[in-house]
């Protein structure tokens, strides 16, 4: 049973459903088209002369991507052209379905769908099914059960013609395991990227282009042609670790991934779509009483300093001593978790890592023990070094055994550029990497764990159908304000990650820094004040939620970690407030199952003063707010720890001006009386 044909388990979890069919098989000499529920977008179909697959869209009766090709050139047949229109057929679905957690509790899916019926010139059969939302489309090639049973994919041809050169925020296609600073530039400038790209609209709005439901087949990527976005899939490797030409080998029948574009007339409207999720299947887990968010310390952020070591010697990290440390911290903090990195033995090389056996100075039974009785969870840490085989080999002993502890969550890890699957060496968005990460998370399920998964393939929505996957990294995260050579991390890299890489799923970035200088590498610092550390709480959305230094500095600033302690990482609702990409960027959340709000603000290297009307809260509720905000002369290369917390009586018609610094932010909590 494949996922899309599966019933869905998880009936009881969904309060409202409507599906209405109006299954219409039109005759061919019509045009094929579909709008958005609410008319304001349309998507047309046509095949050219030549009998190639095209598809054009308007939004306001305003053409925003030409005509624009589709179709597979594969190794068996080029299927890109000599197509006749067979048929095809339209239906309207409507559903609200709750969430296991999120950035809200309940997600509309509203949209029509149109399902074209093509024949090849040489009998093949392939359909292409599109989806029309209120706020973009999407589509996918899929192939039924036919005489031909595999097919080899050399290329996806799929185009987005858009009508103007657009400014696109993107990272080239193989920017290591995400890791790299988003920049701005017209799509005519743009060599590669890698899925998400995120595009500024000459007419003020903005379009995402993603794609959902990556599942055994390759990540996609763009290059621009003549002015035209194309999809370039990962290719595999060949033995000596070079490029082939073969993207994907598939057995028929199968879906390709959906091919997706949020079409948005502001932020606010891109960041509250919902379209990738939409486009997963529901959720595979019958019970997910056992996946819960946390917020969680870990001993980790002393490695990245260099003040600790992964691997066992005078300054080790993981110890039974150190550890119990943390978890007595993490009880009398309110986190929920404390991770441990290198508490397993391999680190010396980095090439044989055992998932099941703790160094010597690390006693499992005593912490896991001890962590029950304090009610706080052990994140176990399992890196491979890149050996997704080896890890592939010894998934079910290496999750049964943190079974055995109580453990229901693992952060992994694939430090190497190119990955060992059981292909050999692969790039980990290859088809073969994506099916080792998917093996990773299904296994895991049975075990009831959760990921945390460091140097993933990019998020294309699987927690909706495993919510036990529930943050990935795929991100220049804070650790390069630990060491990295170019000094850190500018301002401006975390008001960029909301609107381009968090779009496509939570990220584990690993927000809290509250030392923001190291001795060791004085050349690199954290480019932020205490303020906007904050703030990044709320704006980087992960349901598993690192506050990544370390306790004591935590302690040297005891009034700010107050809001740490009490920030949630589970949301009833979202909202964007205010943003513009690369300068600042403000989010509102209320508490999943309460009234409480949290605001978070962060901000680019311009200092700058902002409105934040309050008309999220409830209209018949009083409030009072407790606002960390920079002072006046704090400044995040001059005085970075200048930070107050200050309190207000307020309702839902009140706006708070604040003032954020250079590199600055600001973060609120906002409780119902
Ligand atoms: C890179 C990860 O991003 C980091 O969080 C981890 O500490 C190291 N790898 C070691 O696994």
């Amino acid at each position: 049973m494949n996922e899309n044909e599966s019933n869905n388990s998880n009936t009881m979890k969904r309060i409202f459903y409507l599906l209405m069919v109006m299954t219409l098989s039109v005759s061919c000499s019509k045009q094929p088209k579909v709008s958005s529920p609410d008319g304001t977008i349309q998507l047309l179909f046509r095949l050219t002369d030549a009998g190639s697959p095209q598809y054009c869209v308007q939004q306001d009766d305003k053409l925003v991507i030409d005509w624009s090709a589709l179709g597979l050139n594969c190794a068996e047949q080029d299927l890109t052209s000599d197509f006749t229109l067979q048929g095809f057929d339209n239906r309207f679905y409507q559903e609200t379905w709750e969430t296991i957690w999120g950035e809200e509790s309940e997600i509309n899916d509203i949209h029509n769908e149109m399902t074209v019926h093509l024949r090849h010139a040489c009998d093949m059969e392939m359909d292409i099914v599109f989806r029309v939302f209120n706020d973009g489309f999407a589509f996918r090639y899929t192939f039924s059960e036919q005489e031909i049973k595999q097919l080899t994919i050399l290329d996806e041809v799929t185009e987005y013609r858009f009508m103007a050169d657009h400014e696109a925020w993107s990272i080239p296609w193989r920017t290591e395991y995400y890791e790299g600073i988003w920049t701005k530039a017209p799509l005519s400038q743009k060599d590669t990227m890698c899925s998400p790209i995120t595009l500024e609209l000459t007419d003020g709005g903005y379009a995402f282009v993603h794609e959902a439901a990556l599942r055994d087949y390759p990540a996609q990527n763009f290059y621009v042609q003549d002015g035209v976005l194309r999809t370039y899939l990962t290719p595999w490797l060949d033995e000596n670790a070079q490029i082939m030409q073969e993207k994907a080998y598939k057995t028929v029948p199968f879906p390709t991934p959906w091919r997706m574009v949020i079409l948005a007339r502001d932020l606010r409207q891109m960041t509250a779509s919902r379209i990738m999720l939409n486009l997963n299947p529901p959720c595979r887990i019958e019970d997910t009483s056992w996946i819960k968010p946390m917020k969680f310390i870990g001993i980790w952020w002393g490695m990245h300093m260099k003040s600790m070591t992964w691997e066992q010697g005078p300054i080790h990290g993981a110890t039974t001593k150190n550890m119990e440390r943390y978890l007595r911290f993490a009880n009398e903090h309110n986190m929920q978790a404390v991770l441990a990195e290198g508490w397993n033995k391999g680190w010396e090389d980095w090439q044989h890592f055992s998932f099941t056996e703790p160094y010597s100075d690390w006693d499992m039974d005593y912490l896991s023990n001890l962590a029950q009785e304090l009610g706080v969870q052990i994140i176990g840490h399992n890196e491979t070094g890149g050996n997704a085989a080896d890890y592939e080999a010894v998934l079910d002993e290496a999750y049964a055994y943190h079974q055995a502890h109580g453990i229901h969550a693992i952060k992994t890890g694939y430090v190497s550029p190119i990955i060992r699957t059981v292909d050999g060496l692969q790039l980990n968005k290859g088809q073969s990497g994506v099916r080792h990460y998917r093996r990773v998370v299904e296994t895991a399920a049975k075990y009831h764990i959760c990921i945390d998964n460091h140097e993933p393939v990019m998020p294309t929505g699987w927690q909706r159908t495993w919510p036990n996957l529930m943050s990935q990294e795929g991100v220049r995260g804070q650790e390069w304000n630990a060491w990295s050579k170019d000094g850190g991390n500018p301002c401006s890299h975390v008001t960029v990650l909301p609107f381009t890489r968090i779009m496509a799923g939570p990220v584990d970035f690993t927000p809290g820094v509250f030392a923001f200088e190291n001795p060791v590498m004085p050349g690199t610092r954290v480019h932020s004040t205490l303020a906007n550390q904050l703030g990044l709480f709320v704006c980087l959305y992960s349901p598993l939620q690192m506050a990544c230094d370390l306790p004591e500095n935590y302690m040297k600033h005891p009034e700010a970690f107050e809001f740490i302690e009490s920030v949630p990482c589970d949301w009833e609702r979202s909202l964007l407030v205010d943003g513009k990409i690369g300068e600042f960027c403000i989010f509102a959340r209320q508490e999943r199952d309460g009234e409480d709000w949290y605001i978070g603000g962060i901000n680019n290297e311009q200092a700058r003063e902002v409105c934040v009307p309050l008309s999220m809260l409830s209209h018949d509720k009083e409030y009072t707010a407790y606002i960390y905000h920079d002072t006046d002369d704090a400044d995040w290369q001059t005085n970075p720890y200048g930070c107050v917390k200050e309190q207000a009586e307020v309702t839902s018609v009140d706006t708070l001006h604040l003032k954020m610094a250079s590199g600055g932010g600001f973060a609120i909590q906002i409780l119902t009386h």
